[in-house]
């Protein structure tokens, strides 16, 4: 699955740049607040308001402090998936089941230098790990490859049922990162300047799913 982030689109022509990128698996929406990252982007009014333009499920990645007040909206509005911190969240557990009593798919990120053995118990609970690839705050950094041993450990816990969540990559993916990524198991790739600082969004999208199809375990 390919999302391409908003991010690195032109955020006064949203709707039109959810629609530059027909067939998207998902529309990755980054959701900043200035605090729990060093960056400001924008809030539930518009990503309402962006829900009335397109049928492409939108993937919110919130990167906020004190989700467990402010994910659920995002559910209720419409989400498909609701991706909070683990470093911001307090109660992850009644959070992922609040935001699928609310209709969304629960996801849980963590950041380049969180381990993932702390929070397996917790993502029992959750349909998405979002594995940080970049510091997050910004996009158009650089991919940072020692991630890549949480997604295999996440992978074998996944194949042999342990775990039963997506797996999401997000930061510094393009056409010479997705291969190891594909290889180490992910299954969702978050795509922002690879994408939209495209020429043409819809051939990137592809070309990349023809690299991860071509690379990926699945
Ligand atoms: C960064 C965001 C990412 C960002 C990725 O904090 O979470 O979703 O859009 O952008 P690229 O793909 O340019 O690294
Ligand atoms: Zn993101």
């Amino acid at each position: 699955m390919i999302a391409p982030s908003l991010l690195a689109a032109d955020f006064a022509r949203l709707a039109d740049e959810a629609k530059a990128v027909p067939g998207a698996d998902w529309l990755h929406v980054d959701v900043m607040d200035a605090h729990f990252v060093p960056n400001l982007t924008f809030g539930l009014p518009v990503v309402q308001s962006l829900m009335k333009y397109t049928d492409i499920p939108l993937d919110c990645h919130l990167m906020i402090e004190n989700p467990d007040r402010w994910a659920i909206g995002y559910a209720e509005a419409g989400s498909h998936n609701v991706t909070v911190h683990a470093e911001a969240a307090q109660d992850p557990v009644k959070l992922a089941k609040d935001l699928r009593a609310a209709g969304a798919k629960a996801g849980l990120s963590i950041k380049p230098k969180t381990p993932l053995e702390p929070w397996v118990e917790v993502l029992r609970h959750y349909d998405t790990l979002l594995v940080m690839s970049v510091e997050p705050g910004f996009g158009g950094q650089s991919f940072i490859p020692e991630v890549l041993d949480k997604v295999r450990t996440a992978r074998r816990m996944v194949d042999t049922g342990h775990l039963t969540v997506l797996i999401e990559i997000d930061g510094g993916i393009n056409d010479e990162t997705i291969e190891a990524a594909a290889e180490a198991g992910v299954d969702c790739f978050v795509a922002g300047s690879a994408v939209y600082g495209a020429d043409d969004p819809v051939r990137a999208m592809e070309s990349l799913r023809a690299q991860a199809r071509a690379c990926g375990r699945r």
